[in-house]
């Protein structure tokens, strides 16, 4: 066992011992001993890895899938400390069954943290409502944040470094502050663990259907959609979206949907599109990989207001925040036969535009946008007639795309 995470668990069990265990006391005491014991300056990482590996003397380690891995370095009936490596960088919008304090040893994370409002519980597992973000905060190396279990404490966390490592002092579990929710936003909760069974197959054979050209995919699935309930109907609808749309048949069983549950299903429908935002997004990530750009995507995926971007860029990137953003712009632009790619928007070749032109001129309609906002192309006297013309589909184009963020 490391005798760094022995040293601090034994102290935060005396500590919290001499506190009879007071459950509302143990965030801010697991804060405060990170914060005095500080990992990041005082655990040498590959020491601790060479540690782990040679020696057999090491806590309990559980099955768990969380992390990239988890690494349990100290355990106590009470609590235990757990390293995470983070190799991906995001995590789900969620909240804990637990309780305590998390550290960054290294690398650095974009933490935000949400409300869940006007919830309405459709089933013990499922919920619709409103998340709203509360704050967005850079953690640098050495950053320590409570954690409280239930719903007063719903964040997401995107990794920057490769790896980030984490490390955190948590209680076993805490009664009654469950289900451990998963938040699909702008709307949905739904609980990860207690996953319908019999769904998760269904899923799985449609998925067999999609792969195998089944000729009978969409009437099944619309089939299925008339039979089930909100919740199920719900994840039959998520998993078989991209299919269906490819198939031409998407309107035909978002028609049945609509029908079928009537109101309901207006916030399902917009969780649905920022569902497909960010799985494009998030499938970009695994392309890019200079730290500034998964840096930039990060914000994109994480972030609903403008000002919150501009001052997380501030914060790491000297100089005129709009300057950065087009700097970035311009090393991610990339165009194929469809036209010219800006991250997830779609600028189609224009008839007499060369290969060289169109990518300069979406440069150019961003940067007047990033400096003088959507009415930009208005203001702009000297674009006219089909300039103009073309500016203004630049603009819709990035305005239905995750730039919007930054161009309101
Ligand atoms: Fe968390």
């Amino acid at each position: 066992m490391d005798p760094f995470f022995k040293k601090l668990g034994e102290s935060v069990y005396d500590q919290w011992k001499k506190a009879n265990f007071d459950l509302t006391l143990f965030p801010d005491l697991a804060r405060k001993a990170l914060e005095k014991s500080k990992p990041s300056a005082h655990v040498d990482l590959q020491e601790l890895i060479h540690e782990f590996l040679l020696q057999d003397d090491q806590p309990f380690q559980t099955a768990s899938g969380f992390g990239q891995p988890e690494l349990i370095l100290f355990d106590n009936p009470k609590f235990y400390i757990q390293a995470l490596f983070w190799l991906d960088g995001t995590t789900d919008i969620h909240q804990h069954e637990f309780s305590g304090a998390f550290h960054v040893m290294a690398g650095s994370s974009i933490h935000s943290t949400y409300e869940f409002e006007k919830a309405k519980q459709i089933t013990a597992h499922f919920r619709l409502g409103d998340l709203k973000l509360r704050d967005v905060t850079l953690l640098k190396t050495g950053s320590t944040v409570p954690i409280t279990s239930g719903r007063a404490c719903i964040h997401s966390l995107f990794h920057l470094e490769t790896p980030s490592v984490t490390i955190v002092i948590r209680t076993h579990s805490d009664p009654g502050t469950g289900p451990q929710f998963t938040y699909l936003p702008p709307h949905v909760a739904l609980d990860p663990i207690q996953q319908d069974a019999l769904t998760t197959r269904r899923k799985q054979l449609l998925d067999v259907l999609e792969q195998t050209g089944a000729p009978d995919y969409a009437d099944l699935v619309l089939e299925m959609l008339d039979e089930l309930d909100l919740e199920r109907g719900f994840f039959i609808i998520q998993n078989c979206i991209g299919h269906l749309r490819n198939l031409g048949e998407w309107d035909r069983a978002w028609s049945l949907f609509a029908r079928k549950h009537g109101s309901a299903v207006i916030p399902i429908k917009q969780t649905l599109e920022e569902i497909i935002r960010r799985d494009a997004l998030t499938a970009m990530r695994a392309t890019v990989e200079d730290v500034e750009h998964r840096f930039f995507l990060a914000l994109l995926l994480n972030l609903e207001r403008r000002e919150d971007l501009l001052r997380l860029i501030t914060s790491r990137h000297r100089g005129n925040a709009a300057t950065t953003i087009l700097r970035w712009a311009s090393e991610l632009i990339q165009f194929d036969e469809t036209g010219v790619w800006l991250l997830d928007a779609r600028i189609p070749w224009m008839n007499d535009h060369e290969e060289e032109e169109l990518p300069s001129l979406v440069l150019e309609v961003l940067d007047h946008l990033l400096k003088n906002g959507g009415s930009a192309v208005k203001k702009q006297s000297g674009w006219k007639g089909s300039q103009a013309a073309k500016f203004a589909l630049i603009k819709v184009r990035l305005m239905s795309s995750s730039w919007r963020v930054l161009l309101r």
